[in-house]
Parts: structure tokens; C-alpha cells; sequence
């Protein structure tokens, strides 16, 4: 299969592939969405009658040359990876979310919301972070650098908009397509000190090596989902220098928060060595992850 990564980095040629005339429709919304937020992605979309049972759909992204996105009789869009259907699903996480608290969740522990915190989420990956942070009432800024993974998460947050028990949430979160660099570059040049802007936390879980997830000798630790496999496809973990790159520029953005104290909250593998080698000012972790708070 063509390297993914090399393909995501220009414009991304992807195949639209739709499984009925009646949506048509809602071709033309996505095509609409892409043009509206400026997504570097060129649609091809085509039509298909044939049935797309699993070997089919292993197939067809076996042969691919471009990413295949999929708009199923259900019209959920999907992407195909790996003969995998992958979404956000954010509807799954309802339970979650609806009991998400300090006590159950060790990010909120981590990250100390309150609901007039604002946060960025500077590595949305499939959002599902994000509706945590986004539970305690806080706003959330989604950053995500791929354009597939902005396209699926944009399209998410409107058919669940749709839902009546969901909409609040779905009011305070933002989607943006860009690297995490620049977006804290900009943020760290135009903003002042007292801005009303001021971010209150800063959540990242960058990329991490496919085969670093358990630990080598006791395989104990986080076993990795479909949409970790999938993502591994788009993004690649950073180099040394862009940890570091990413922990100082975040930090300087929550520096930026008045008199309150900021901090970046980074997720790890419980047994991954610390981003960017920095010791943080506190750790969480249970038997899968880890969650190094630094406070500004
Ligand atoms: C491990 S996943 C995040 C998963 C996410 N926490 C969730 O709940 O689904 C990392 C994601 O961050 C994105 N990413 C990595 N580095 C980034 C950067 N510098 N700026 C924006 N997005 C980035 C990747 O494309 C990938 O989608």
C-alpha cells in the first residue's frame, strides 16, 4: 500500500466512495464543510452498487492508492483502513461521558476543570479526549494536523450537533485543521498577557512508537485499539527535538493565563519515558496510561 504519511502531507487526493443515489446530498455537505474550513482535501467520489462485505473492503484498501473514505447506507462517514471501518463514534462514548467525573476519569484528575476553563486539545486524533475535557463544561479547542482526521471530526460534531441530549457539548468544542507549532506560535506572537483568550490547559498525546505501548518484558500496559492502529497510518510519533518544541511552546502559552496557573497535561503509556525527557510537576497514571501534569 502507498505510504499514507507521504501522501497526507500535500494535498490529500482521497476517494469518496458513496453506496446509494439518495445521498447525493450529502456529497455536496461534505464537499460544502471541506471548502468551508479550508481542508487541503480533493474528493473523488464514486458511486458503488456492488455489496461492501469485510473482504471487500480488505481488498479495496489493499489496492489503494489514495485514503478511501466511506459514506455507508447508514450515512456515516467513515475512513477505510486496513479493510477497517474507522470513526469517531462519539455516540459510544455517551456513558462515558455522561458519568465522566475526577473520580472516574484520571484526565480530569490531571487537568482540574472547572467550567469556565478554556482548553486546547492540541492532538484531537478521533475527539474522544476531547469530550471528556469538554464534559466538565470547559471549552475545547481541537487541534489536528491531518485534514482526514479534521474532515472526520468536523463531520462528527455535526450530526451529533443533531442530537438533543448532545448539542451543549457539541456548542463548546472547535475543530481546526493546523499543526499544534504553528497554532501556539500565533497565539504566543498576537496575545497579550491579559487576553481574553487565556488558556487554562493545555492537553497533549502526541503519536507514540507502534510496539511501545505494553511493556516489553511483562506485556502489561494499554493493548492498541483499531483507531490507534489506524492513526499510526497518518501520523508519525515526534522527534526529540519536536517534543520539545511542542512541551516549551505549550507551556508559554499557558504562561500567558494572568494571575491563575496554567499547565500542560501530557498522556503517555504507563511505562513510556517522559516527553521530551522534562520531569513533571505531577504524575497520574492506572495499569494502561500515564498523565504528566506540568504546571506553569
Ligand atoms: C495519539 S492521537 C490522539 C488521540 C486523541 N487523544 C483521542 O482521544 O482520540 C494523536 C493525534 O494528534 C495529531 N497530531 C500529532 N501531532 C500534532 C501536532 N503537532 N499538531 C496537531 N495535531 C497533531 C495526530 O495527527 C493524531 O491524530
Amino acid at each position: 500500500m502507498t505510504n499514507l504519511k507521504q501522501v497526507l502531507t500535500a494535498d490529500i487526493s482521497c476517494q469518496l466512495l458513496y453506496v446509494n443515489e439518495t445521498q447525493a446530498s450529502q456529497v455536496e455537505s461534505l464537499q460544502a464543510l471541506i471548502a468551508e474550513h479550508k481542508l487541503p482535501i480533493i474528493l473523488n467520489t464514486e458511486l458503488v452498487t456492488e455489496k461492501l462485505n469485510q473482504k471487500r473492503r480488505q481488498q479495496l484498501s489493499q489496492i489503494a492508492t489514495q485514503p478511501i473514505l466511506l459514506l455507508d447506507e447508514k450515512d456515516k462517514l467513515s475512513w477505510l483502513s486496513d479493510g477497517l471501518s474507522v470513526a469517531p463514534e462519539w455516540d459510544k462514548m455517551q456513558r462515558r461521558v455522561v458519568s465522566a467525573g475526577r473520580k472516574s476519569e484520571l484526565l480530569l484528575q490531571a487537568a482540574k476543570l472547572t467550567a469556565d476553563s478554556q482548553v486546547i486539545d492540541a492532538t484531537a486524533g478521533f475527539g474522544h479526549d476531547s469530550l471528556i475535557l469538554a464534559s466538565t463544561g470547559a471549552q475545547v479547542t481541537m487541534l489536528e494536523q491531518q485534514p482526514l482526521m479534521a474532515l472526520l471530526l468536523l463531520v462528527e460534531q455535526l450530526r451529533m450537533s443533531t442530537l438533543p441530549n448532545w448539542q451543549k457539548l457539541m456548542s463548546r468544542l472547535q475543530v481546526i485543521n493546523t499543526d499544534a507549532l504553528t497554532y501556539f506560535a500565533r497565539f504566543n506572537n498576537y496575545l497579550g498577557a491579559d487576553n481574553e483568550q487565556a488558556i487554562d490547559v493545555i492537553y497533549l498525546d502526541p503519536m507514540f512508537p507502534e510496539d511501545s505501548y505494553q511493556d516489553s518484558k511483562t506485556g502489561k500496559g494499554a493493548k492498541v485499539g483499531k483507531h490507534m492502529q489506524a492513526l499510526h497510518q497518518l501520523a508519525h510519533p515526534p522527534t526529540l527535538d519536536e517534543e520539545q518544541q511542542l512541551l516549551q511552546s505549550a507551556q508559554a502559552v499557558v504562561s500567558q493565563n494572568g494571575q491563575k496557573q496554567g499547565r500542560v497535561i501530557v498522556k503517555r503509556p504507563q511505562f513510556a519515558p517522559l516527553l521530551a525527557d522534562q520531569q513533571p510537576s505531577e504524575s497520574w497514571n492506572n495499569e494502561a496510561v500515564r498523565f504528566d501534569g506540568y504546571f506553569v
